[in-house]
Formats: structure tokens, C-alpha cells, sequence
């Protein structure tokens, strides 16, 4: 099973950016397991105005709960290298640093999220998904299902925020934690 996932995410689930693919690696076990039954159920992917997603709502369904599980934990007791950064990293600084104030709430000051309210690791993941995901969320892409209460949580986490400032935020995000 992993292997399917390998043609899209990479063979240690570092990602792939030619597939639109995130980093699965090192993301926390009951996240990755929530977003595959969030897909499997259309509670994520369906949305009319989501590019990649769709992709991922297809391959959950045919994944049997069982292997939605033994797929999150093989991901997150995996590590890999930081993603590659494809940014500008000069919007990183300042403007994306002080933007990023209002997020450290819940993923943290270092980007590793909490667990405890379902806000995932977002250090180390590639910005061009960073991007996206913002994106995805402030249209409604994402975070559209009333009972997706972590998506809801997320898009109004956005409420206040300018999305001119998205692309400095994921870069400032993308270059927290990094191992290189
Ligand atoms: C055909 C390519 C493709 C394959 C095969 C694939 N994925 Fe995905 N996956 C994607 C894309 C594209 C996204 C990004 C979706 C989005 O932007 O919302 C994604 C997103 C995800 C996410 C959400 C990550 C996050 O940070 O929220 C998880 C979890 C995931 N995939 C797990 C898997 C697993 C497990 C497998 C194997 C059973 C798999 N994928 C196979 C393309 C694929
Ligand atoms: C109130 C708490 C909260 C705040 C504030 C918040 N987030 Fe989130 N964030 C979450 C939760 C919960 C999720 C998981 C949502 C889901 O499952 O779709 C999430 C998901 C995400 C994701 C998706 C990660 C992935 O792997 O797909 C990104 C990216 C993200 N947040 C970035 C940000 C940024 C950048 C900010 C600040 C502008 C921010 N968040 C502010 C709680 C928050």
C-alpha cells in the first residue's frame, strides 16, 4: 500500500511538488489518519474550486480503515530532510515572521504544532503546499464540512489575516526548523 502512495509523495513520503504530493513524513499519526478520513468521507476534496485534492479523495476510498492507519504511522516514524524551499526567502523575514505571530497559538512558535487541537507540524513542510493550503482554506477549498471542526478552526484563523501576506507567512514557515 505504501508503495502506491510512493508514486506521488516519494519513496520516504518527502514529497513531490511535479504531483502537487505534500511531505507526509514526521507529521503527527492521528493528523495524517483524520485528513485520509476526512478524503475518504468528502469532507476534504470535494469541493468544486480544489485542483488537487480530488486526487486524494479517490485514493482514500479505496483505502480500508486499517490501512488509513498502518499508512499514518508509517509516515509520522518517518524522517526526512527539510522540503526544498522554492520561495523567495527575503518575504521570510520581517513581513512573514510578524505575520506568522498569530498563528504560533496553535502550530506554535516553532511550527511543530499541538496535538492536543489537531493544529499539525506545518516545519519542514514545502512551501508550495503551504502556499496552496492557505489558499485552499481562505477560498473554502478546504475547511468547508460543519463537522470538520479543525478545517473550521483553521479558516477562521484566516478570518483576520491579509492573504497578500500568505506567500511571506509560507515562507517564513518553510524555513522554520530547517535542517540544512
Ligand atoms: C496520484 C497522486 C497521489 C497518490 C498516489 C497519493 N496521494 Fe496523497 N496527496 C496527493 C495530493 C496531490 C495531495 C494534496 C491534496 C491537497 O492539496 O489538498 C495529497 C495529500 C495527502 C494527505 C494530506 C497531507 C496534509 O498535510 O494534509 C495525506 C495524509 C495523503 N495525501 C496520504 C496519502 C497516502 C497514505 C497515500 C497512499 C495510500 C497517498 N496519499 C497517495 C496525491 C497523491
Ligand atoms: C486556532 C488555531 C489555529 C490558528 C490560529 C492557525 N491554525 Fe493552521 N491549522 C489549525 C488546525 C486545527 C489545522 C488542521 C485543519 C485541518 O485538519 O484541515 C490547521 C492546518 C493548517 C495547515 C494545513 C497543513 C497541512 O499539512 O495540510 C496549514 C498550512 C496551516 N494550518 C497554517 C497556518 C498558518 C500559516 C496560520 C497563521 C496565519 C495558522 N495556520 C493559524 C489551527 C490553527
Amino acid at each position: 500500500m505504501i508503495a502506491s502512495c510512493a508514486v506521488c509523495h516519494g519513496g520516504s513520503g518527502e514529497g513531490n511538488e511535479a504531483r502537487s504530493a505534500p511531505r507526509l513524513a514526521g507529521l503527527d499519526a492521528d493528523y495524517i489518519e483524520r485528513q485520509l478520513d476526512l478524503f475518504a468521507t468528502g469532507k476534504r476534496g470535494t469541493a468544486r474550486d480544489d485542483t488537487f485534492g480530488p486526487q486524494m479523495y479517490v485514493i482514500a476510498q479505496s483505502l480500508q480503515p486499517a490501512d488509513r492507519k498502518a499508512a499514518s504511522g508509517h509516515y509520522a516514524s518517518t524522517e526526512v530532510p527539510s522540503s526544498p524551499l522554492t520561495l523567495d526567502q527575503t518575504l521570510a523575514g520581517q513581513r512573514g515572521k510578524q505575520a506568522y505571530e498569530t498563528c504560533a497559538t496553535c502550530h506554535g512558535e516553532n511550527g511543530m504544532g499541538n496535538p492536543d487541537i489537531g493544529a499539525p507540524r506545518i516545519a519542514g513542510q514545502a512551501d508550495w503546499y503551504l502556499l496552496a493550503s492557505l489558499e485552499a482554506y481562505h477560498s473554502g477549498a478546504r475547511g468547508y464540512d460543519d463537522e470538520d471542526v479543525p478545517g473550521q478552526q483553521m479558516r477562521m484563523a484566516l478570518d483576520g489575516v491579509d492573504r497578500s501576506e500568505f506567500k511571506a507567512i509560507a515562507a517564513y514557515v518553510a524555513s522554520l526548523g530547517r535542517d540544512d
